[in-house]
């Protein structure tokens, strides 16, 4: 028997419940869909949309009406949650389609229509089943009312959606991979251009948006793109959640306006660490955002300042690592992950994380030689991999490397 997912608990932290709304009770969704689907246009949305600022929240930070204003091509076009949400310690997207699934179809629809599509699709991994029957009982509930199917509202617009359930892997997540794996086939990743706003699900226009993006756009569109762009900073605008791991004190899904110092979100929402531990690095943003130390909490999380830092946003997980790991523990766990995960589709990576697992395994014999040999692996696979995975693992290890160096050449001199 499957045991239940304990509930998540959350918080809104910033100015305005933007994405937790719904939940905090301070609206209900469709609030917006009915008006617009009939009195609005696919222009005005976008300009909305445009003047918020809002970008993608599923690790790119790409701005969202670019990659809608880069549909083209004839119908049908798609519109794609995903939800897939591979990110160990990321559990915001579940938060949302479990809890507040009316807010992400209603986020959906208006995506659809800023973009033309007639069709959309939930993507819900496996792991989380709740979400994939909430997800389902609220669609029905969706086309009971009327908001979804032909003519929605009286107007001429028509659309639906479906839920899908995942594939169960790490890299399934990534859009190519995810629409490949809708039509059935093994989630690996194609290059890109084509863009699935031209070559999508079945070779048609689709675009594919986090499922966290999808829930703020109701309220930008309730309130205007000026109103969410007050929030955050002027260049990295609104808000995002975070996710707390289980060694904090607090842990749970915060929703914070962009800018607010990692120690705000670590000390002060996150309470510390449960007594008996010590932080001793802070995973940032999954397996492909990287490590940062104790010392370095004063980074304001924004994605550039946090790559300058040398860490990925990601998806806004913050994991506390204590001291009860060791640094080659953690290194191991990296590659074991990375090897695993990667898709197969590309030599750096596929070969490069099974080549990196191998090295990390001979810690602590040789640390100093192991550190070059893998120093040259991630140099190759940073600039020769096919997608964001294999690019994005070795700037995770380059961090870890930072935060604990000492440790792992200790003993061997
Ligand atoms: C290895 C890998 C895994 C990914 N997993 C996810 C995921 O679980 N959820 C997600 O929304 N995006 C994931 N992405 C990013 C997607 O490819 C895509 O950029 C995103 O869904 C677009 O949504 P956004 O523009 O709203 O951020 C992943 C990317 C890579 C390279
Ligand atoms: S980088 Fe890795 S995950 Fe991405 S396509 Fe290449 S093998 Fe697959």
């Amino acid at each position: 028997m499957v045991t239940p997912a304990p509930a998540i608990p959350y918080r809104v932290a910033s100015r305005r419940a933007v994405t937790l709304a719904g939940l905090t009770g301070a609206e209900d969704s469709w609030q917006v869909w009915p008006h617009l689907v009939t009195d609005g246009s696919p222009d005005a949305v976008r300009a909305e949309v445009a003047i918020a600022g809002l970008r993608g929240r599923g690790g790119a930070e790409f701005p969202v009406v670019q990659k809608w204003e880069a549909v083209r091509g004839p119908a049908p076009r798609f519109v794609v949650a995903n939800g897939d949400e591979g990110d160990p310690g990321s559990f915001c997207d579940r938060l949302l389609l479990e809890s507040d699934p009316h807010r992400v179809l209603e986020g959906l629809a208006l995506a659809g229509f800023a973009v033309g599509a007639n069709r959309g699709v939930v993507f819900v991994r496996s792991e989380y089943p709740v979400a994939v029957g909430r997800m389902q009982a609220a669609v029905e509930a969706a086309r009971a009312a009327g908001h979804f199917g032909a003519g929605v509202h009286g107007s001429s617009v028509d659309f639906d959606v479906e839920i899908v359930e995942g594939a169960g892997s790490y890299v399934a997540g990534e859009e190519t991979a995810l629409l490949h794996a809708l039509q059935g086939f093994r989630g690996s990743v194609r290059p890109r251009p084509p863009y699935p706003t031209e070559y999508g699900l079945a070779g048609q226009p689709t675009v594919v948006n986090n499922v966290e993006t999808l829930a703020a756009v109701p309220w930008v569109l309730r309130h205007g793109g000026t109103a969410y762009a007050q929030l955050g900073t002027p260049i990295e605008t609104g808000t995002k959640l975070v996710c707390l791991s289980q060694r904090f004190r607090n842990p749970g899904v915060y929703e914070v306006e962009f800018g607010v110092p990692l120690r705000y979100l670590v000390e002060t929402l996150g309470g510390g660490l449960k007594p008996g531990y010590r932080l001793r690095a802070l995973q940032v943003g999954g397996p492909l955002g990287g490590f940062l130390s104790p010392d370095d909490l004063d980074v304001p999380l924004l994605a550039e300042a946090l790559a300058e830092a040398g860490v990925a946003l990601g998806h806004g997980s913050l994991v506390a690592i204590d001291d009860g790991i060791t640094a080659r523990e953690l290194l191991r766990h990296v590659w074991s992950f990375a090897a695993a995960e990667s898709c197969g589709a590309c030599t750096p990576c596929r070969v490069g994380t099974r080549r990196g697992r191998e090295l990390a395994a001979c810690f602590p014999t040789s640390s100093e030689k192991v550190l070059s040999q893998q120093e040259k692996l991630l140099d190759v696979m940073s600039t020769g991999s096919l997608c964001a995975f294999g690019r994005g693992v070795p700037g995770s290890v380059r961090s870890l490397l930072r935060v604990y160096r000492d440790e792992l050449l200790a003993g061997e001199r």
